[in-house]
């Protein structure tokens, strides 16, 4: 039983796998925080996890000079009252207060886990893999309810919140805040964990010591963003990857969104996570329902990494949906950095069959076959073929794709329109707007107002028809720009700002009819790379594009930081030309094969302008792959150096089998050094009883020998004038193959 509970004292003992979340009705009837952490026995009364203390200059219940919410831990809190600290929520209500009292009510025990309306969500496959506890508040003086929801599923560390508001009454209250969640912890001595960054340098893994006051991240942009990332973290400072505690908070939204820790004066520590307040609101009538979306609470007390795997693990297989979900991603040539919007029919035949010679097995046409889009000013929202790239159509080409033996893809970007567009003619009312003033642009677009359903059923229509006409069984979803002007003309006034949330559901309404009515389609989200690349996106889209940055230095650095949340089936990670599109670095074709084989794996070049030489080490790269791709895909994952640390002049990770006979481990140096120090990678997650074979070592290993005492790694320097590049050069990389010795060598050459 997952969920304990004290009926009498009303406590409720939430038990993971090996956390326990326990919280309680107050003596005013609201919900009081009484612990979250390392798993605890359950007893009949945890009351004494709160003490009550008088303190000088605080404000108090008039009867009781110990009870100030200033000073007491809890699940849910308003402001208004005697607690100064962020609240999670507030309503104004007609009379034009903010102030809220919710008090319980009763509660509610299901199974399984309930789906949350229009809303991305964690799921069940079984009623008994999970419980989900419901608590039922009421603010009797508004007639609003309030009702918390937390899911916990008995093998795993996890603790799944959202909240909603229901309004019970006749008159019309406006929500001005409405977090997922909010968790008070007794102490601030941790660091906060953010991903951060910016286009092409997205979800760099920052750390921060908690400080007084509040320490944030947030989007305004519309969308989750390549800024931050919906996820943080606390960790005790002396927590690494591999030991101590730690906590995670992983938002499922792909909208504005804000995280933040505030540190008080008593040094406890309130996280709350959400929907951003800023420049929101929501009108809520007489007899309707506000649902937030919710937050994924994590905790590890052995370090990060487990607490990556516990995120990895239920977002690949209790987020992700549909038939793409467990089975192998396909090895896909992209035509992007290939093309970009210089193409016709027969330049994508000869990249086509050359890719194919190679062994890729989906090829995907990207922005450019629509309209009349030669380059980025044109053509979005004209969803129709461009016939004087594509004279023979979408099906003849689609067709000849799949007669050379391989799947075909499509690039959309649904949620945008061109100025310099048909559609645009016809409705220039069905832009996100504000009237009176000048729309600023983005890549030279605009964004359609997908909180207006005859939009969205207007795309869907388009999509549809070409999904239907043509065999497309994959479809790269583009989003190319953030949000300015937000407004919408089909809304009151008083609505305006609502339109970025509903946006997104908007946005969450065209995945879900789409992936309905075409369940076999793969989808692969996008937005300028890795600018809504958050757990909202992968409900949808079981895989995302990483990041616009290919070149294989920059992709340690942005694969490692989005590698603790995310599993590595969801990371889009291709092989590009050098010099290098972004960054003008060349790398070998060996070391950008090494970095983006830890992904879905994919090529994103001209294969037609590569030497015999190359497309030879292609093939190979792609049948080892594929030979390898189930475990690189699924595999338990483990980082070993960080490119964020000890000037990261070095990166490593490494996958391992579920029964634990096979692993690859990836290792990558920056720049070369002379005559450098010996090195040894500590290896994780092998079997300390099995003997391996190491790709490139003569001598076996037992599996703690591996962990403990290590693998040697050869410099590959001597001294002398000879040697490759490849071997211990700047940029050089290595691909270490472990195999049971039971299972035959696995060498990856
Ligand atoms: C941005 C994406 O991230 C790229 O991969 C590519 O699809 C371009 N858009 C096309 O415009």
């Amino acid at each position: 039983m997952p969920v304990l509970m004290n009926k009498d004292l009303l406590q409720f003992h939430l038990q993971g796998q090996n956390v326990s979340y326990i919280f309680h009705v107050m003596e005013n009837g609201q919900l009081g925080q009484l612990y979250f952490g390392k798993k605890l026995r359950d007893r009949a009364d945890f009351s004494h996890l709160s003490k009550r203390e008088t303190r000088v200059a605080s404000s108090y219940i008039e009867e009781d000079p110990s009870f100030s919410l200033d000073l007491i831990k809890q699940e849910y809190p308003g402001y208004g009252t005697s607690d100064y600290r962020e609240p999670a929520f507030q309503i104004q209500q007609p009379d034009g207060s903010r102030i809220s009292n919710f008090t319980y009510r009763s509660f509610e025990l299901v199974k399984g886990k309930p789906e949350l309306p229009s809303l991305p969500a964690t799921y069940v496959e079984k009623e008994d893999e999970a419980e989900t506890l419901l608590i039922h508040l009421e603010d009797a003086y508004t007639n609003l309810a309030l009702t918390l929801m937390y899911t916990v599923y008995h093998n795993r560390d996890v603790i799944v919140r959202s909240s909603s508001f229901k309004n019970n009454g006749d008159l019309t209250h406006e929500i001005k805040r409405a977090h997922s969640a909010s968790v008070d912890f007794p102490d601030a001595d941790y660091e906060m964990l953010q991903l951060s960054g910016s286009w092409s340098r997205e979800r760099h893994l920052h750390e921060r010591r908690l400080t007084p006051g509040v320490q944030s991240i947030q989007s305004t942009r519309g969308t989750s963003s390549s800024q931050h990332n919906p996820f943080l973290a606390l960790k005790r400072p002396e927590t690494t990857e591999h030991s101590g505690e730690i906590y995670g908070f992983s938002l499922v939204y792909s909208g504005n969104f804000s995280a933040q820790v505030e540190v008080d004066h008593y040094h406890t520590s309130r996280v709350t996570m959400g929907i951003n307040p800023f420049d929101f609101s929501w009108k809520l009538k007489g007899g309707e329902h506000f649902q937030t979306p919710e937050v994924v609470m994590a905790y590890s007390h052995n370090g990060i990494n487990e607490l990556s795997r516990t995120y990895h693990e239920l977002y690949r297989s209790r987020l992700s949906r549909g038939v793409w979900r467990d089975a192998e991603r396909p090895v896909l040539l992209n035509n992007w950095e290939a093309t970009y919007f210089d193409f016709d029919e027969e330049k994508l035949l000869n990249i086509a069959r050359k890719a194919k010679e190679t062994g890729v097995e989906l090829f995907v046409l990207d922005d450019g076959w629509f309209g009349k889009r030669n380059d980025d000013k044109t053509s979005l929202g004209d969803w129709f073929v461009d016939s004087a790239k594509l004279p023979n159509g979408l099906p003849t080409l689609v067709r000849q794709i799949n007669d050379l033996g391989m799947m075909f893809g499509l690039w959309f970007e649904p949620e945008m329109i061109s100025k310099e567009s048909e559609l645009y003619r016809r409705h220039p009312e069905w832009v996100i707007q504000v009237p009176g003033r000048s729309h600023s642009i983005g890549r030279h677009q605009l964004i359609l107002d997908f909180t207006n359903s005859e939009v969205v059923d207007y795309i869907y229509e388009r999509m549809a028809g070409l999904l239907t006409e043509s065999n497309i069984e994959y479809v790269k979803w583009d989003m190319n720009r953030y949000m300015t002007e937000v407004g919408s003309l089909q809304l009151h006034s008083d609505q305006q700002a609502e339109v970025p949330h509903r946006y997104i559901l908007g946005v969450y309404d065209l995945y879900e009819r789409l992936i309905a009515t075409f369940p076999h389609v793969l989808f692969e989200s996008c937005a300028s790379g890795g600018a809504r690349f958050d757990p909202g996106m992968l409900y949808y889209a079981p895989q995302g594009w990483t990041s616009d940055d290919t070149d294989a230095i920059e992709r340690l650095s942005i694969q490692y930081g989005t590698s603790m949340v995310y599993p590595l089936s969801s990371m889009g990670a291709h092989v590009s030309a050098v010099p290098n599109h972004q960054v003008k670095r060349i790398t070998t074709l060996e070391t950008r094969g090494n970095v983006a084989y830890f992904g879905a794996f994919g090529y994103e070049l001209d294969v037609t302008k590569m030497s015999d030489n190359e497309l030879n080490q292609m093939k190979h790269q792609i049948d080892w792959y594929k030979e390898n791709r189930t475990l690189l895909q699924y595999g338990t994952f483990f980082r070993l150096l960080s490119p964020f640390q000890n000037g990261g002049n070095e990166t490593s990770w490494m996958v391992v089998s579920k029964d634990q006979k096979k692993a690859i481990v990836g290792y990558y140096q920056v720049l070369a050094e002379p005559n450098p120090g010996f090195k040894r990678l500590l290896l994780h997650g092998l079997d300390k009883e099995q003997e391996y074979c190491v790709s490139g070592y003569k001598e076996t290993f037992f599996g703690d020998e591996l962990m403990s005492a290590g693998l040697q790694l050869s410099s590959g320097y001597d001294g002398s004038q000879t040697g490759g590049l490849e071997e211990s050069g700047d940029y050089s990389s290595h691909v270490f193959v472990l195999t049971g010795v039971d299972q035959g060598r696995g060498d990856k050459s």
